[in-house]
């Protein structure tokens, strides 16, 4: 029985950074998610296609993902791939998309937002060839929105989506898959899973914090059941609706609990933390804690200890805000490298056309050309991949790195929960500012060139402008500044801070205080304490 529920546009249905994210409360409005899932089949035309679907556990999930196989039956859709218990990671979904060459995935998640019934909630489509929809197919979702009038909805029971197995509704073929096996064996392609059995079979010790969100079951399978590491590895390894009240946000703030650990006495040696939907990573060692940057940097420069790169790196892209320290890795190399704009999508056609192998981004997100997102479990083993054929410390081959390549200090400031016109006030006066900048002298550093950064994308010419203000200065050192895009209440600034040290004296000091004039260049050149009542950030990276 297919009804079509009359329902009349909903404001706001834009698609972020991420996909469609907005608090619980909203989501579950009348026709809210109804209303968004009839605009993403009719954009792409679900009549006769095959979808994957899943999400991270997060409040909602189970409920929503049954509305959106009702309404995929009711516009035709021929079959829906379900992760059991309607869970998939993110890194996961993209890689059962790919691997069962379906019309593309949704994927309900906030990603590193809390969750629970006053936290946020999320969906979000991914194309076929496993990546976040670009913009002109989200632009089109949101536009579809703005003039629907009506929704096509089957009346059923619920599916089980508990056991897995093949079931019919309404004539769609429902496939309810185990989320991790698929995966895991992905990784087993990618990884010398024989070395890491001996690693941790020699006593290395390793913790990963799953914060109570969707890599647990993933990571103590792969890691506890398939590498032997010693039961207990994984902590906050059940995926809760309200991710145990934590914050599932793997930065040094959020995993606080991880970084005591590995800053305290008896640290292992090794440590890793991942997100709500599982594709962010945080990487720390005994007493030493990895930027994102830096580890972009060192998996490059190091991907063809495993199996999986062995045959070198076609090329590595990194986002805007993110250090050069990938850069030195890439010219060194004698590879292709790219900036482009904060959102793993900007990735997607620098994968598919083969420009490049690895890419990153200093928001902790890591991947590579085996999916089409970012995946926090492949960077913790490709890291220990590489301490398994190094044989170092985390400490030494971050040593050993910036000795090689000089140390492109880094941090990113956040100030979050800043009213949006104080914020939208600040940067267009920051904006205004530009192009009397180059020549200036602040902090006693000579400003070379600043800008708000524009991208073409070098494969299909698309131009996105407006990314992040820019300032250059001659000594190497950098600032970016831009509103985050994936928040769900008022704006979050961003400020991104750089500064290289070429070595080989000043490799070792504490990043907060090589990047002290950098900081105060930032806070003077943007009047942040003018404009936002702020002068320290909620969140140091
Ligand atoms: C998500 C995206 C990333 C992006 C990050 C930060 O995780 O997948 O690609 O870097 O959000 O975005 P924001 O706009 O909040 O800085
Ligand atoms: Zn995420």
């Amino acid at each position: 029985m297919i009804t079509t529920v009359a329902t009349q546009p909903i404001a706001g249905q834009k698609p972020g950074t991420s996909g469609l994210r907005k608090k619980t409360p909203v989501f579950m409005g009348r026709h809210y998610l109804e209303n968004f899932t009839q605009a993403i089949f009719d954009v792409v035309e679900a009549k006769g296609k095959t979808f994957v679907l899943g999400g991270d556990g997060r409040y909602f999930n189970d409920r929503a993902a049954q509305v959106i196989l009702r309404m995929a039956a009711a516009n035709g859709a021929a079959r829906v791939i379900v992760g059991q218990g309607a869970i998939l990671s993110t890194p996961a979904a993209s890689h059962l998309i790919r691997l069962n060459k379906t019309d593309g995935g949704i994927i309900m998640s906030a990603s590193h937002n809390p969750g629970g019934p006053e936290e946020d909630f999320g969906v979000k489509f991914n194309m076929p060839n496993g990546g976040p929809a670009p913009e002109h197919v989200t632009e089109a979702m949101y536009q579809r929105t703005t003039e629907l009038t009506g929704y096509r909805m089957l009346e059923a029971q619920d599916v089980d989506l508990n056991t897995v197995g093949r079931s019919d509704l309404g004539g769609m073929i429902v496939d309810v898959v185990d989320p991790v096996s698929d995966y895991a064996a992905l990784m087993e392609t990618l990884f010398d899973f024989p070395a890491l059995r001996a690693l941790f079979a020699g006593g290395f010790r390793m913790r990963m914090d799953a914060m109570c969100a969707v890599t647990g079951p993933y990571a103590v399978e792969i890691l506890e059941n398939r590498l032997g590491a010693p039961k207990g590895t994984v902590t906050h390894a059940t995926p809760l609706p309200d991710f145990g009240g934590m914050h599932p946000d793997p930065n040094p703030t959020w995993a606080h609990e991880l970084m005591a650990e590995m800053m305290g006495e008896g640290a292992p040696d090794f440590g890793a933390a991942s997100d709500g939907d599982g594709d962010r990573n945080m990487v720390v060692g005994r007493g030493i804690y990895v930027s994102p940057s830096d580890s972009l940097a060192v998996l490059a420069a190091n991907a063809h200890l495993a199996p999986g790169y062995a045959r070198g790196l076609a090329g590595v892209a990194r986002s805007m805000p993110t250090s050069a320290a990938a850069d030195r890795v890439a010219d060194a190399l004698g590879i292709a490298k790219f900036e482009t704009p904060t959102g793993w999508k900007f990735f997607g056609n620098l994968l598919d056309a083969g420009k490049v192998t690895l890419c990153g981004e200093e928001s902790f997100g890591t991947g590579s050309d085996h999916v089409r997102e970012k995946d926090g479990l492949w960077a913790v083993l490709l890291w220990l991949n590489i301490l398994a054929a190094r044989k170092q410390s985390v400490a030494e081959i971050l040593g050993d790195h910036w000795a090689t390549y000089g140390r492109n200090y880094y941090s990113r400031h956040d100030f979050e929960a800043i009213t949006t016109e104080k914020a939208d006030a600040m940067m267009a006066a920051l904006r205004d500012l530009l192009p009397g900048l180059p020549g200036r002298e602040v902090e006693g550093m000579t400003i070379t060139a600043a800008d708000d950064f524009a991208y073409t994308d070098p494969v299909d010419a698309s131009v996105s402008a407006k990314q992040g203000v820019r300032i250059l200065f001659a000594d190497g050192s950098r600032i970016v500044m831009r509103l985050s895009g994936t928040g769900t209440e008022g704006a979050t600034l961003r400020v991104y801070l750089e500064r290289y040290a070429p070595g080989p004296d000043g490799l070792d000091h504490d990043p907060q205080q090589a990047l002290a004039p950098v900081i105060r260049a930032a806070h003077s050149l943007a009047r942040l304490e003018e404009f936002t009542g702020r002068t320290t950030p909620d969140v140091v990276t």
